[in-house]
């Protein structure tokens, strides 16, 4: 069903477009997109070129009994629901001024604790590009019940204009059926210290940080945002600063007992490509991702992927003990560098040459990921295990006895090896790093770089069009 809608939204595209002419309709500027979405709340976000106050109506089992209203009439509108069953499959519209949105659906967070997550991340897409939405549409394709964006949203300086066309625009069908959760990007703190990245993306929040870093549980996995421009210095220093992130940061991951825990930021700690390692990073927050057991580093800024070996300081980890793995999955769009040194001795894969996306199954005490190009070709795959403690009783019973051993045993790593043929000559590792915003960072804006096409105003569906579109997909079935 979900493809079904996917297929409709296109078919729908086409009839807004038309209705747009029509002096009744009010129009939607932004399609509505998920954010803040947790195991018993979601808000609907959307804009309007308008004054009208929208209202936001849904239910579970393909119903949209139920309905929540904007609290207020201007353009930019953010609508919560409460009261969301955890794990559950919703169906939502949205209606203003008589008309209504094509429904889509999505899925709240499961119960806390469920071992079971599914996700996707990429970085450095916000270009309004093909290859952007070939990534999206094939990120949308997988069913993800999360969205990690890695920073380097809506190139070239994250500006208002460009949040709209680089990123709301070409992302929309993703953005308004799966939960997304967003970290900036260098590119973003071009613009007024990424304000635009703030008033656009509805983000959960810490006491400290605010909307730059947050922390939040899915399932039985922690995921952590990081703002890794702020721990360059580039953001307001009352708003963030990096020894209040660092120290943020300890106390979240001190006091979380999940089983998996995924931190994701823009600056890459480990890259072998045109920016390299950036050594702040390193330096300050790797010695914690170590002692409280990250499992994974989700980054971008370098515009390639690239898996490291478990890395302990400045060094491939001691085999049998448990580090964290650093990815690079910074081709999300813009355009791809080619690397200008051997593959380094800690790099296990790397790819210049695809765009593409990180997929992640988190089952129990095994994860799985795979980097996958749009078309589905394999860049990456790897599994990392564990042994968990028995599931609580008022868990669903798991399907193979549960096995009690030593928590603290390190992970297992399986690595079949990349599909690409492997750079030959490991060498030193290398690179500089890149500084926010600097004239050294010129992403290739592209022929359909922001300004060239920010894609017509959407109007609102009238209700009896959606008798069209629901012959549409009875059609296409
Ligand atoms: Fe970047």
């Amino acid at each position: 069903m979900h493809r079904l809608y996917s297929l409709a939204f296109g078919a729908v595209a086409a009839a807004l477009t038309f209705t747009a002419s029509s002096a009744s309709a009010a129009s939607l500027t932004r399609q509505p997109y998920l954010q803040r979405v947790g195991p018993d709340t979601a808000t609907i976000a959307l804009r309007l070129d308008g004054s009208c106050v929208p209202s936001v109506r849904y239910g579970t089992q393909g119903s949209t009994d139920q309905s929540a209203q904007s609290a207020d009439s201007g353009r930019n509108h953010a609508i919560v629901l409460t009261g969301l069953q955890p794990g559950t499959e919703y169906t939502y519209l949205v209606e203003a001024c008589g008309a209504r949105t094509n429904p889509v659906r999505f899925s709240t967070a499961p119960v806390p604790g469920t071992r079971n997550v599914h996700f996707t991340a990429v970085g450095d897409f916000g270009m309004n590009n093909a290859d952007q939405r070939a990534v999206a549409n094939a990120m949308l394709g997988r069913k993800p019940e999360l969205f990690l964006m890695l920073g380097d949203n809506a190139y070239s300086s994250g500006t208002e204009a460009e949040f709209q066309s680089n990123l709301f625009v070409p992302m929309a069908p993703l953005l308004a059926q799966v939960p997304s959760f967003a970290a900036p990007g260098n590119h973003e703190y071009v613009t007024q210290q990424a304000q635009p990245y703030f008033d656009n993306l509805y983000l959960p929040t810490s006491p400290s940080g605010g909307e730059h870093y947050y922390s939040f549980d899915w399932g039985h996995v922690h995921f952590v945002s990081l703002d890794s421009s702020c721990a360059l210095g580039l953001a307001p220093a009352a708003r963030c600063s990096l020894a209040a992130q660092k120290k943020w940061l300890e106390q979240d991951l001190a006091s979380s007992d999940a089983p998996w825990k995924v931190v994701f930021h823009h600056y890459p700690p480990w890259s072998s490509g045109e920016h390299g390692s950036q050594p702040l990073m390193r330096r300050e927050f790797t010695p914690l991702f170590e002692k409280y057991g990250v499992d994974l580093v989700l980054t971008g800024h370098d515009h390639h992927y690239e898996r490291s070996q478990p890395m302990k300081g400045n060094a491939v980890g001691p085999s049998g003990e448990r580090n964290p793995t650093y990815l690079v999955v910074g081709g999300g769009g813009a355009s791809l560098r080619p690397f200008e040194t051997s593959k380094p001795s800690w790099t296990v894969v790397r790819n210049d040459r695809d765009h593409g996306y990180l997929d992640v199954k988190v089952q129990e005490g095994t994860l799985t990921a795979q980097a996958l190009t749009p078309s589905g070709q394999v860049i990456d795959s790897f599994t990392l295990t564990k042994e968990l403690p028995p599931a609580p009783e008022e868990e669903p019973a798991p399907e193979e006895e549960p096995v009690v051993t030593d928590p603290s045993s390190p992970p297992t790593i399986e690595q079949p090896g990349p599909t690409q043929p492997p750079t030959p000559a490991p060498g030193p590792i290398t690179g500089s790093p890149g500084l926010p915003g600097s004239p050294e960072d010129p992403e290739d804006l592209g022929p359909n770089a922001p300004g060239c096409s920010t894609g017509p105003a959407i109007a609102l569906l009238p209700a009896g069009l959606l008798v069209l579109a629901g012959a549409l997909r009875r059609r296409r079935r």
